[in-house]
């Protein structure tokens, strides 16, 4: 009973799957995995988009996410499918055009999916109480991926929990996808309970670990039942809000 709410497989609109059939197979693959529940998260990113530029990239991924719901209609087997995003934003200022924007958001509710990208410099507090101050949940993607330059992560990242941030760390890290440091920070995270959710934020074939394999990769390094907590209970709570009590 997964729920995966990052990863890259619509296909060709970022720099996950290429093509449907690439994209049918990863989603068949993720249900026999026990993935009932997918929320694609296509990147958005911010600083690179003006106004118009952010109304075309949606609509972008909203038609590619209406092709692939039609295709998987007639193919043996996918999870229930939805459409998010995952947000490049450094700044308040940055995310401000979408902050109130029904158009955005996991599975089209109220919680936004982040990321502060890989240079030094984000002000992560900035962004966390903008959207916070719109009444709205924020999920900070991979935060054992950053460039704290020279804060210790740990610490910045229980400090975002108390501001209402939601914790997302990518399956890849727990199995040292990236490099040492990633593995690292994300098992400290979790021994620390600073962990809300668990996704696989795949890429397609550039992102080898199924979603069986990081729950069994969570249950060698945490208590039983932690990927129950990780892959199952964390995502369907914030998918569970809808965005109806937002101001368009
Ligand atoms: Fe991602």
């Amino acid at each position: 009973m997964y729920c995966d709410l990052h990863n890259h497989l619509l296909p060709g609109v970022d720099d996950g799957c290429t093509s449907m059939d690439e994209t049918l197979g990863y989603l068949s693959a993720f249900r026999q995995d026990g993935v009932t529940a997918l929320v694609f998260s296509p990147h958005l990113l911010l600083p690179e988009l003006d106004r118009d530029g952010i109304r075309a990239e949606l609509e972008r991924h909203r038609t590619a996410f209406e092709q692939v719901v039609d295709a998987a209609a007639s193919h043996e087997s996918a999870p229930e499918l939805r459409l998010g995003q995952e947000i490049l934003a450094r700044t308040a200022e940055e995310i401000e055009p979408v902050v109130a924007s029904q158009d955005v958001g996991i599975a089209g509710g109220d919680a936004l999916l982040v990321e502060f990208g890989f240079e030094p410099g984000f002000d992560a507090e900035s962004v966390i109480r903008r959207v916070r101050a719109e009444g709205r949940r924020i999920v900070v993607a991979h935060p054992e991926r950053y460039d704290y330059s020279g804060a210790d992560p740990v610490e910045s990242v229980a400090r975002w929990r108390e501001w209402g941030a939601w914790i997302q760390v990518n399956g890849g890290s727990l199995a040292d996808l990236y490099r040492e440091r990633a593995t690292r920070v994300s098992r400290c995270l979790l021994a620390e309970g600073l962990v809300d959710m668990v996704c696989t934020d795949h890429h397609g074939d550039f992102r080898p670990h199924a979603p069986a394999m990081i729950a069994e990769m969570i249950e060698a390094v945490g208590e039983p039942g932690l990927a129950g907590r990780l892959m199952v209970r964390g995502p369907r709570a914030v998918m569970g809000r809808t965005a109806t009590t937002l101001v368009a």
